[in-house]
C-alpha cells in the first residue's frame, strides 16, 4: 500500500536510468522528414520578397512550406487572432517562423536555411513597453481593479510614497526543448506527439491551420522534460508546423528546436515596469495603494491578457488594503510573444507592492517586516476583486516562520556580523505569499478522466493532466490506489491523449492535480460503487456501506472475506459489470464578472512565508544566499516528497528570476542573452546553502484534491525575498543606496548600488 510520506515520483526509476521517453527519443519511422524553421532575422519589417528556389535545390531538401501552402487559416492566436503560423506580408519579431524546410536530415535542413532569400523593408522596432503604450500599441483593453476609494484617501494618509518598480523577463529553460513528431494516418488524419502542457490547445491550433475537424488530429503526450508555462500555449506553433509538414508531404515529420533556436523563437516571462503609490496611516497600516502595470507582451497576444489579469489579482499579495486601484496595460513590442511562466503574472504583481513597502520602510526608517506583518490578511477581509478571505493562513505562516527560524536571533547575529565586517555584509528579508488557485478564466476549470479495470485486476488511468516533472502522474496513481485499496503496481498512468480524454484545459494554474484528480476520483468511485453493490448482493451483506476494499482485500463489516481484488474483478467481469468509467469534474462556487471586475474566481488560496539570509561581497558585488527558511501551507499534503520538491524547485526558480537571470534584447529586438553562456540560471552553487521547508499543517480545502493544496506555482514568489535580502545587505554597506526596485539584482547591479550616492 502506498504511504503518503514515502511514495516516490513514479518516473524516478526511468529518469535515473535514462529510460524515460521524450519526443526526441521516439524511434524514427521510415520516411521521416525533419522540419527546420526559417525564422525572421529582423524584428519588424515588411516582406518584399521571399525566394526559396535556391534552397529547394539543396541536397536532401524535399519541401519548403510558406503561408501559401496553408490549407486552413493562417492563424494560431489563442485569445486574440493576431498570430500567423507562418509570416505573411510582415514580420513582427526576430525569430518569427517564416518558412518550414522539410529535409531528409536536420543537418540538410539547416544547410538550406542560408539559401533562402528574404528581402524586407525594415520598420521601427519597439522594445520598451512604455513606449509601446504611448504609441497606442496596446493588446486588448486596459483593466482596472478597484476597491474602496483610493483617490479620496491620499489626503488622509500620514505618509504617501511613490515610485517605479521593474521586473525582468525569464527564460523557461525546460531541459527538453520545444518539439513535436507528426504521423500521417489514413483519411487525412494525423497523430501528433507533442511536448505540450495543452494537448487540446495543440489539437485546436493544428486543426485551424490544416482546415480539418478536431477528430482528425490526435495529440499524444507521454511527459515533458519541463514546461513551467512555456508549453502552455507555445508548444502549439511548433506542433502545428510538424502537422502541416506531415499533411503537405504525407510523411512523418519531426521538428525539434535546438536550444539556441528555442531561446530565440519562444516567448518568456513578461517583463513589467510599474508605477506605484502607497499611503499609510501613522500606525503603518496601508490605507491606499495604487499601481499601474505596463506589461511587455511581445509581438502577439498569446496568453498576455490572462497573465495581465493575474497581476491584478495578486497586486496586494498577502496584504489587506482597503482602498486599491490597480490598472494594467498589455503593451505590444517587437520581441517574441511573452507567455505563461510559473506564477503567471502573479510574481510581477507582488514584486511591485513589495517594492512599495520597501520604499515606505526606507523613507520612514522602519524595518519592512513591521509594515508587512501589520498588514497581513485575516479571515473575512476582501481582496480587491471581491472574494473574501477564508481559511487564511497569512499570519499563521508568518509567525511560525519567525518562531522556527528565530528571526530575532538571526537579526542580532546579522547586526553583529555587519558591525564586525567592512567588506562583507549580511541581509535578511521576509516574504509572505498568497496565491489564488483556479484558472482565472472560470470556464477553464474542469477536467475529465477515464479508468479501465482490466480483467486481470490491473488498471489503466487516463486523465487530462500532463506530467512535466511536477509529479501529477504519481498523484493520479495514488488516488486510484487509495480509492480501490490496491497496490500501486497494478496501476498504469497512460499518456495524455485527446482521443481518450477530450477538450482538456492545459495542465497549468497549479490546478492540474486538483481538477484531474477530482475527475479521477469521480470515475473510480463510480466503479467502486458498482463493485460494492455486486459484493453486497453476492455475500448478502446488509448494505453497500458494510463493504470495504483495502489492502487488495474485500471486507464486510470489517471482516475479510475470501475474495481478493483479483477474484472480485474476475467475478464482476463474468457478471457483465462495467469495469470502465469516465469522470467529469468542474470546480464549484467559482465565478467572476469582468464587467464589474468582481467575483469569487479562486477555489482557495495558498499561503506561506519565507525568510532569506544573504551575504554580499562588497568589493566584488558577488553574493551568496546563506539560508532560506520556508513555512508553507500545503493543506494536508498527499505526497510530501513531491510537494517539498515543488517548493524547493519553485523557490530556486524564483531566486533566479529575481537575482541572476537577466534577459536582454538590444534596440533592434535581438536577444543578446541567447545561450547558456550569456544567460545565467541558478546552479547548485548559487542555490541557497541551507533550505528548510516546514509543513504548516492546515485544514486544507475541500476543493483541493484530498485536501492537499496545489503547490506548483505559489512558492516561486518566495524568490522575491532573495531580492530584498540583497537590498538589506547593500544598505548595511551603503545606507544612501535607495530606490532599488529594478530586478534582477545581478552582481553587476549590486556593485553599482554599493557605491552609488
Ligand atoms: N515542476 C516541474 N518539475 N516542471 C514543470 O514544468 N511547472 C510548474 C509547476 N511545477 C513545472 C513544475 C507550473 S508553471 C505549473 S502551472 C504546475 O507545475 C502545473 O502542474 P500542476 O497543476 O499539476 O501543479
Ligand atoms: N493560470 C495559468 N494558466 C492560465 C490561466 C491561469 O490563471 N488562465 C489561462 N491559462
Ligand atoms: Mo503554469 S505558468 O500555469 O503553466
Amino acid at each position: 500500500m502506498y504511504n503518503n510520506n514515502r511514495m516516490k515520483n513514479i518516473d524516478s526509476y526511468t529518469h535515473v536510468r535514462g529510460e524515460s521517453i521524450y519526443v526526441d527519443d521516439l524511434p524514427i519511422l521510415g520516411g521521416t522528414l525533419f522540419g527546420v524553421i526559417f525564422d525572421s532575422p529582423v524584428a519588424h519589417a515588411k516582406i518584399l520578397k521571399l525566394d526559396t528556389s535556391e534552397a529547394e535545390k539543396m541536397p536532401g531538401v524535399k519541401h519548403i512550406i510558406t503561408y501559401k501552402d496553408i490549407p486552413g487559416e493562417n492563424q494560431i492566436g489563442g485569445i486574440f487572432p493576431d498570430e500567423p503560423s507562418l509570416a505573411e506580408g510582415e514580420v513582427h519579431f526576430k525569430g518569427q517562423p517564416v518558412a518550414l524546410v522539410l529535409a531528409t536530415s536536420k543537418r540538410a535542413g539547416h544547410a538550406a536555411l542560408s539559401k533562402i532569400v528574404m528581402e524586407v523593408e525594415e520598420l521601427p522596432v519597439i522594445v520598451d513597453p512604455r513606449e509601446a503604450a504611448a504609441k497606442g500599441e496596446i493588446i486588448g483593453t486596459q483593466r482596472t481593479f478597484k476597491l474602496g476609494d483610493p483617490d479620496g484617501q491620499w489626503d488622509k494618509c500620514a505618509h504617501v510614497f511613490e515610485g517605479v518598480a521593474e521586473s525582468g523577463g525569464q527564460e523557461h529553460l525546460y531541459i527538453e526543448g520545444q518539439g513535436a513528431y507528426a504521423f500521417p494516418v489514413e483519411n487525412g488524419c494525423i497523430r501528433l506527439v507533442s511536448s505540450t502542457q495543452g494537448p487540446t490547445q495543440v489539437q485546436r491550433a493544428a486543426c485551424r491551420v490544416l482546415g480539418v475537424p478536431m477528430h482528425k488530429i490526435e495529440v499524444d503526450v507521454r511527459r515533458l522534460g519541463g514546461g513551467f508555462g512555456g508549453k502552455e500555449d507555445q508548444a502549439s506553433p511548433f506542433a502545428v508546423l510538424a502537422a502541416l509538414g506531415a499533411m503537405h508531404s504525407n510523411k512523418p515529420v519531426k521538428l525539434i528546436l535546438d536550444r539556441e533556436e528555442d531561446m530565440r523563437m519562444t516567448g518568456k516571462r513578461h517583463p513589467y515596469t510599474s508605477d506605484f503609490k502607497i499611503g499609510l496611516d501613522k500606525d503603518l497600516n496601508i490605507i491606499a495603494y495604487e499601481v499601474d502595470f505596463y506589461q511587455d507582451a511581445g509581438a502577439a497576444a498569446d496568453l498576455s491578457p490572462a497573465v495581465l489579469e493575474r497581476s491584478l489579482f495578486h497586486a496586494t499579495n498577502s496584504y489587506y488594503v482597503p482602498n486599491v486601484k490597480a490598472r494594467a496595460t498589455s503593451c505590444r513590442t517587437n520581441v517574441p510573444p511573452n507567455t505563461a511562466f510559473r506564477g503567471f503574472g502573479g510574481p510581477q504583481g507582488m514584486f511591485v507592492i513589495e517594492a512599495a513597502i520597501s520604499k515606505a520602510a526606507e523613507e520612514l526608517g522602519v524595518d519592512r517586516a513591521v509594515i508587512q506583518e501589520r498588514n497581513l490578511f485575516i479571515d473575512g477581509q476582501p481582496f480587491s476583486y471581491g472574494q473574501i478571505t477564508e481559511g487564511c493562513e497569512a499570519k499563521n505562516a508568518w509567525s511560525q516562520a519567525c518562531e522556527k527560524f528565530d528571526v530575532e536571533g538571526a537579526r542580532k547575529r546579522i547586526a553583529a556580523f555587519n558591525a564586525e565586517n567592512t567588506f562583507y555584509k549580511k541581509g535578511l528579508a521576509l516574504m509572505p505569499i498568497c496565491f489564488g488557485i483556479s484558472f482565472t478564466n472560470t470556464p477553464m476549470n474542469h477536467a475529465r478522466a477515464l479508468v479501465h479495470v482490466y480483467q486481470d485486476g490491473s488498471l489503466g488511468v487516463s486523465t487530462g493532466a500532463v506530467e512535466m516533472g511536477q509529479g501529477v502522474n504519481t498523484k493520479m496513481l495514488q488516488i486510484a490506489a487509495l480509492t480501490f485499496g490496491v497496490n500501486p503496481d497494478r496501476i498504469k498512468i497512460e499518456t495524455t491523449n485527446t482521443t481518450r480524454v477530450a477538450n482538456t484545459s492545459p495542465t497549468a494554474a497549479s490546478a492540474g492535480a486538483d481538477l484531474n484528480g477530482k475527475a479521477l476520483q469521480i470515475a473510480c468511485n463510480a466503479i467502486l460503487a458498482r463493485f460494492k453493490t455486486f459484493i453486497k448482493d453476492s455475500f448478502k451483506a446488509s448494505s453497500e456501506d458494510a463493504v470495504e476494499l483495502r489492502e487488495e482485500g474485500v471486507y464486510i463489516d470489517g471482516k475479510k472475506v475470501d475474495w481478493n481484488w483479483e477474484t472480485l474483478v474476475q467475478k464482476a467481469f463474468l457478471a457483465r459489470i462495467n469495469l470502465s468509467e469516465k469522470g467529469h469534474y468542474s470546480t464549484p462556487k467559482i465565478h467572476f464578472d469582468k464587467t464589474t471586475e468582481k467575483g469569487h474566481p479562486f477555489a482557495y488560496h495558498v499561503y506561506g512565508t519565507a525568510i532569506f539570509e544573504t551575504t554580499v561581497d562588497c568589493v566584488r558585488g558577488r553574493y551568496e544566499m546563506d539560508a532560506v527558511h520556508i513555512v508553507h501551507d500545503f493543506g494536508k499534503s498527499m505526497n510530501r516528497i513531491i510537494d517539498k520538491g515543488q517548493v524547493e524547485g519553485a523557490m530556486v526558480q524564483g531566486v533566479g528570476w529575481m537575482t541572476m537571470e537577466e534577459l536582454r534584447y538590444n534596440e533592434q529586438g535581438r536577444l543578446l542573452s541567447n545561450a547558456l553562456s550569456t544567460y545565467k540560471v541558478p546552479d547548485i552553487y548559487s542555490a541557497p546553502k541551507e533550505v528548510n521547508v516546514e509543513f504548516l499543517e492546515t485544514a486544507g480545502s475541500d476543493l483541493a484534491i484530498l485536501k492537499s493544496k496545489a503547490v506548483g506555482e505559489p512558492p516561486l514568489m518566495y524568490g522575491i525575498g532573495a531580492y530584498f535580502a540583497l537590498v538589506d545587505a547593500i544598505k548595511a554597506f551603503n545606507p544612501k543606496a535607495n530606490g532599488l526596485f529594478s530586478s534582477p539584482m545581478t552582481p553587476e547591479r549590486v556593485l553599482m548600488a554599493l557605491y552609488n550616492k
